[in-house]
């Protein structure tokens, strides 16, 4: 799939260069292409409709974009005609993403997309526990993360190193006896989970921010967002940008840089 000489390159208000919108398309729908086959795909914050349409040319049968702003929608629809699309294996709708998931039945999509929305919004933990409800086969999670001081990562980790024993020896009887030996401390304090969730405002005007009048956004560590897969019980596989063949990764610096990260999440009760 090549972007060039689409109409998404002209129509995009949030990065759009054809190489960054092919490689994105590669690694996260291309190579996963075996659950698109046929399928119905949900795509959120779906913009002015590119990634819906990598979607479909990956063999998706139909696919649902919803999107906080109607110029987006309005996007999206005149793309998919100029793109000669087939009217019924599309539609566009102008919601908020979090309201939207509340009305879908359990099974009604197969694969869902949340790409480039996640750290724009403040309802994180209700996305997950309504995509888990929903039950996709796939859903593919493309985000910025924040990162969290040193410090701060390891008095987290302490903190929870502390109550877990806490909880060992408290409620579960499991009193540690032998010597206190301080290396074990800190090995068993370094695997410890610790995540942050960094509370930002943006300018809710600029075309890729929260539809959110407040403009309040939740940017979460990548660690912080472990947990919260670990939370709802979603197998979870990160996407190794480094091992996808990216040679030249001019307007990919985020993905190189791990400013942005790309997740393969699966309800753990499907396969
Ligand atoms: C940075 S763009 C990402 C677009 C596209 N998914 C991508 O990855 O390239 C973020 C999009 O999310 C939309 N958006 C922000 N908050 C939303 C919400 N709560 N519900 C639906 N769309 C939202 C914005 O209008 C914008 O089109």
């Amino acid at each position: 799939m090549d972007f060039t000489n689409t109409p998404y390159l002209e129509s995009s208000k949030v990065l759009a260069h054809a190489k960054r919108l092919n490689w994105r398309t590669e690694v996260l729908i291309a190579r996963n292409r075996k659950f698109f086959e046929g399928k119905r795909v949900l795509d959120l914050a779906s913009h002015d409709g590119r990634f819906s349409y990598s979607a479909l040319q990956c063999g998706a049968s139909y696919v649902k974009g919803v999107e906080g702003r109607q110029e987006a929608v309005d996007e999206a629809f005149s793309n998919m005609e100029k793109m000669q699309i087939d009217r019924s294996k599309y539609d566009f709708e102008q919601c908020d993403l979090t309201a939207f998931l509340r009305t879908v039945e359990p099974g009604e999509f197969d694969v869902i997309l949340c790409f480039g929305v996640f750290s724009h919004l403040v309802s994180q933990f209700e996305v997950l526990a309504e995509v888990k409800r929903i039950q996709p086969s796939l859903f593919i999670l493309d985000t910025w993360v924040a990162r969290e001081p040193m410090f701060k990562n390891f008095r987290n980790k302490m903190v929870n190193y502390i109550v877990n024993r806490s909880i060992d020896s408290v409620q579960l009887n499991n009193r540690q006896t032998g010597k206190w030996n301080i290396f074990n401390h800190l090995r068993k304090i370094v695997k410890q989970p610790s995540g942050s969730i960094v509370l930002l405002y943006e300018d809710p005007n600029a075309p890729g921010a929260t539809i959110d009048k407040s403009g309040l956004m939740a940017w979460a560590t990548n660690d912080a967002l472990r947990m919260m897969f670990s939370h709802f019980d979603f197998n979870a596989t990160e996407v190794d940008w480094h091992q996808q063949g990216v040679d030249d990764w001019r307007q990919l610096t985020d993905y190189k840089n791990a400013k942005r990260v790309s997740w393969l999440l699966q309800p753990s009760n499907t396969k």
